[in-house]
């Protein structure tokens, strides 16, 4: 999750535990480093936190001036000691640190483990290090072994390699990022995945760009690309000190997070759409579910909104499905063909763990659906499916709703694939076309928000209804969830057509109406909002660019034009946009909202 390195250094050791406690904040399992001094490379990594790797380091502190650490926020493989990076090649020539997923990885493995290398850990990078070695097995030059190994990866990394016997460390990166950190005076750099892990030592940076490899020395430097030929980026100073730098340029982790999530969902998308148009998890092979007739989601909070979600999925596709509150998931009526999936972007949540269990001790086959690698929740189910949104740190859920949505929407064609009574879209080609670009969309919506201006428009009002249909219905839930979260004002989340049999009652002309468009049943809202107006109450339209919101709404935020199935996810991005807005301007404390936590491990 987080990459230092540290090149020309009197004490690389003391400079990487700094850059590693610097990259906390972006929320870890384990730590590591590796140095090079004359007599090879010394490794030190522990499961746990910094404090922990540090007391093994005190132990015995190996001396060098060239070294490589990391924080590792697992994806493939629980947080163990051996899991923890960096991860080096049999005999020790190479230890590599690495961001990102490498999707090939199996098959590199297997042709890596075919010729005798031998893996000690669980996690795709590990096939790194044993590539590297394997072509200086063949006589390459280091350079060459990393350029050659480079080529063979696919997915996303940010890398960075030490070889024994020389001072130099290798790196390139391909959509994770990477920078360098140049201190001009005294001829030291240091290579990091972002700006805060190296401030304390310089704010002379140079950002690194896909393709690029880098080439460090102490007093040198040389960026090249694919072909070899040299490139050259400008060092830029930066602006901001060491204390604001968890967040970035960001006043706070939830808009951080929430800007983050065209790489965060292009993480949960990668490697799991194939070129034709199809479903394809690791851990579901087809026929997995052949047996399953219902499915049963337990969840609590967003994670129930997702799952809400995936019901509209599964549905759509002919198969049973229901989803329920955790809490409220006493007495489940379920048999061995029922499949009980827990959402739970934690994994640690004790009213999702209890129904978990319940659905276990009644026979039914269980699924987490997780952030959190090694969590309870992925450890007790019998299938674990992570979300890879990366580590969440403000207790309002964004990027991992979008992530968990993502992945539900994946799973719901997986089962529909397996199931009798399924029938698998018939769009799916175009659909998940669609999805894969989900990302671009999220980032084109980021883009060209009005939310903030649409927040200051209404802040005064009294109460804020959200509505939609069908897959919109989570999504107003949602946008309500979210919105009386960090705001403390008023909210509800309600299915268009129950506005008329209720709540209709507290419309009125101090009531903002956000009203989504973007499903299939668009039209029907409509009809609603049209009632919520009529009643005085300022309706805010949530739709795509084409979509004729009608002469009675307000104010619009639009997004991107998409499959209606998808498009949901982009009006709640249009949604968080406006919470936090709105947050904002009332002074809230959105990161740590009063009386909530970010996982209730607590019935
Ligand atoms: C807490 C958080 C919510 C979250 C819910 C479920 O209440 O404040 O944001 O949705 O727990 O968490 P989980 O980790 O199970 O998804």
């Amino acid at each position: 999750c987080g990459i230092i390195a540290t090149i020309g250094s009197d004490d690389a050791v003391g400079e990487l535990l700094t850059g590693l406690e610097n990259l906390e904040y972006r929320g870890y399992d384990s730590a590591g480093i590796a140095v090079q001094n004359g007599t090879g490379i010394k490794v030190r990594k522990k499961a746990g936190k910094i404090s922990e790797l540090k007391d093994t380091i005190a132990a015995d502190v190996p001396n060098g001036e060239v070294g490589i650490g990391h924080t590792r926020w697992s994806t493939h493989g629980p947080p163990t000691d051996a899991n923890a990076h960096p991860h080096t090649s049999e005999t020790e020539r190479v230890a590599v640190v690495h961001n990102g997923i490498i999707e090939n990885y199996e098959r590199l493995r297997e042709q890596l483990a075919a010729e005798g290398y031998e893996f000690h850990s669980e996690t795709d990078t590990e096939v790194i290090p044993h590539l590297v070695e394997h072509h200086l097995d063949h006589g390459m030059t280091v350079e060459g072994a990393f350029r050659a190994t480079v080529d063979e990866l696919e997915g996303s990394y940010a890398v960075a390699v030490l070889a024994h016997g020389t001072d130099t460390v290798y790196a390139a990166r391909q959509d994770s990022p990477l920078v360098v950190g140049v201190d001009e005076d005294t001829g030291q750099y240091y290579l990091a995945s972002d700006v805060p892990a190296f401030l304390d030592f310089t704010d002379r940076v140079m950002y690194i760009e896909d393709g690029d490899f880098v080439r460090v020395t102490p007093g040198e430097i040389e960026l090249t690309d694919r072909d070899g030929e040299a490139v050259t980026r400008d060092v830029e100073t930066v602006e901001w000190n060491a204390e604001e730098t968890g967040k970035g340029q960001y006043d706070h982790y939830m808009l951080k997070e929430i800007d983050e999530q065209p790489d965060s969902l292009a993480n949960t998308l990668s490697g799991r759409i194939t070129d034709d148009g199809d479903v394809s998890l690791e851990e579901f092979p087809p026929g997995t579910f052949e047996d399953v007739d219902e499915v049963q989601f337990v969840a609590c909070g967003t994670s129930y909104h997702a799952a809400l979600y995936g019901v509209q999925a599964l549905e759509n596709a002919g198969v049973r499905a229901r989803a329920t509150i955790a809490s409220e998931y006493q007495t489940p009526t379920v048999d061995e063909n029922t499949l009980a999936v827990a959402v739970t972007q934690s994994g640690e949540t004790a009213d999702t763990l209890s129904a978990l269990r319940a659905a276990e001790a009644a026979g039914a086959e269980t699924v987490a659906v997780t952030n959190v690698v090694g969590s309870s929740a992925a450890r007790e189910a019998d299938h674990a499916l992570y979300i890879r949104a990366g580590p969440e740190i403000g207790v309002a859920a964004t990027k991992t709703f979008s992530s968990q949505v993502a992945t539900l929407t994946m799973l719901s064609h997986r089962l529909a694939d397996d199931l009798e009574q399924g029938t698998p879209r018939e769009d799916a080609a175009e659909f998940f076309s669609e999805l894969e670009k989900l990302p671009e969309y999220v980032e084109q919506t980021l883009k060209t928000s009005n939310a903030k201006a649409v927040s200051e428009r209404y802040l005064d009002k009294g109460s804020y209804f959200f509505i939609g249909r069908d897959n919109e219905y989570p999504v107003a839930l949602e946008g309500a969830l979210k919105f009386k979260e960090i705001t403390y004002e008023h909210a509800e989340g309600f299915a268009s057509g129950e506005l008329k049999h209720g709540p209709l009652a507290l419309v009125t002309p101090n009531a903002a109406v956000f009203a989504l468009f973007t499903g299939r049943r668009g039209e029907g809202t409509r009809k609603n909002a049209e009632e919520a107006h009529t009643r005085g109450a300022n309706v805010i339209g949530v739709a795509t660019h084409g979509t004729d919101v009608g002469g009675f709404a307000d104010a619009t935020l639009r997004v991107p034009e998409t499959h209606p199935d998808i498009a949901g996810l982009l009006a709640n991005v249009q949604l968080q946009l406006v919470s936090y807005h709105t947050a904002n301007m009332l002074e809230r404390e959105i990161d740590k909202p009063r009386n909530l936590a970010k996982s209730v491990t607590v019935e």
